[in-house]
């Protein structure tokens, strides 16, 4: 990989995570020139420029060095790190969460199935875009069922017959609804994080880094004091949520220790 003196940022190029990446990253005083559309946006003011790619890209992109850093939902972090293909590339690590878009990886069974434990799922057939998370949380918690990988349209899995479980990413309950089928165990806590190699880059592009990172938190904690803020001062969820980079969410409630 060819040195470069410019940070270059991964991110979703349409998707959840597009929009409230880019307001983040204005409001940590970045701007940049071509559209959105583009594959490539070049910083104007500092040296960072932006890839826009596929969500699920961005790991692999950054393990080989073609992005520095990446803001990419932690599901997609983690599954990545637990494929074969991970193993012999630079280690990648969380540099911080980044809080918005939060979602959660569940397994959901079909409405009519009783279930209480995971043992239930013992023998059955589990549809998932991610075997690794999936295969992790099944081992811990000593069930054997079988994981069939699809990488799309899970949800429709338990319908055609081709599952009897899924394991899915879960955000407003919507998709799950709509296909009869109930949340009944949490494989992951996800939202988005700023994601990159254990070990940052000795050159300008560490340095450059160093600063998007304590900008990075002093957005955050502005926003997190202004939520606490208003929580204390009782104000609606609504004017709490306006403060968030995508703007209203239901998910933001674990964020004031509430369950869902
Ligand atoms: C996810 C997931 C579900 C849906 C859940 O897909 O695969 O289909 O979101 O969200 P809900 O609970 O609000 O209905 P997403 O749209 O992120 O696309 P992808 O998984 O195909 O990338
Ligand atoms: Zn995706």
């Amino acid at each position: 990989m060819m040195a470069r003196e410019r940070l270059r940022i991964g991110m979703q190029k349409s998707g959840r995570l597009t929009e409230p990446a880019l307001e983040l990253l204005t409001r940590c005083g970045l701007s940049f020139r071509q559209s959105r559309d583009k594959l490539f946006c070049f910083g104007e003011g500092e040296p960072v420029d932006l890839l826009l790619v596929r969500d699920d890209d961005i790991p692999g992109l950054l393990a080989q060095g073609v992005c520095d850093v990446g803001i990419v939902g932690r599901n997609v972090l983690d599954e990545f790190q637990l494929t074969d293909a991970a193993r012999d590339l630079a280690p990648l690590s969380e540099l911080r969460p980044l809080g918005f878009g939060a979602c959660r990886l569940s397994i959901a069974v079909p409405l009519e199935m009783h279930y209480s434990e995971p043992a239930q799922l013992e023998g059955q057939r589990i549809a998932t875009s991610y075997p690794g998370l999936l295969g992790t949380w099944l081992r811990e918690q000593r069930v054997g069922a079988s994981v069939v990988t699809l990488s799309g349209s899970v949800e429709i899995a338990p319908r055609l017959g081709t599952a009897d479980a899924i394991c899915d990413l879960v955000q407003s309950g919507g998709t799950l609804a709509a296909n009869q089928l109930h949340e009944v165990e949490v494989v992951l806590s996800s939202e988005a994080v700023l994601a990159g190699p254990s070990t940052l880059p000795v050159d300008e592009r560490g340095d450059m880094l160093e600063l998007l990172l304590r900008r990075l938190d002093g957005v955050i904690q502005v926003r997190e004091s202004h939520l606490l803020q208003l929580h204390a001062s009782g104000s609606s969820l609504d004017a709490i949520t306006q403060l968030l980079p995508g703007g209203p969410r239901p998910t933001l409630l674990p964020v004031f220790g509430e369950t869902d």
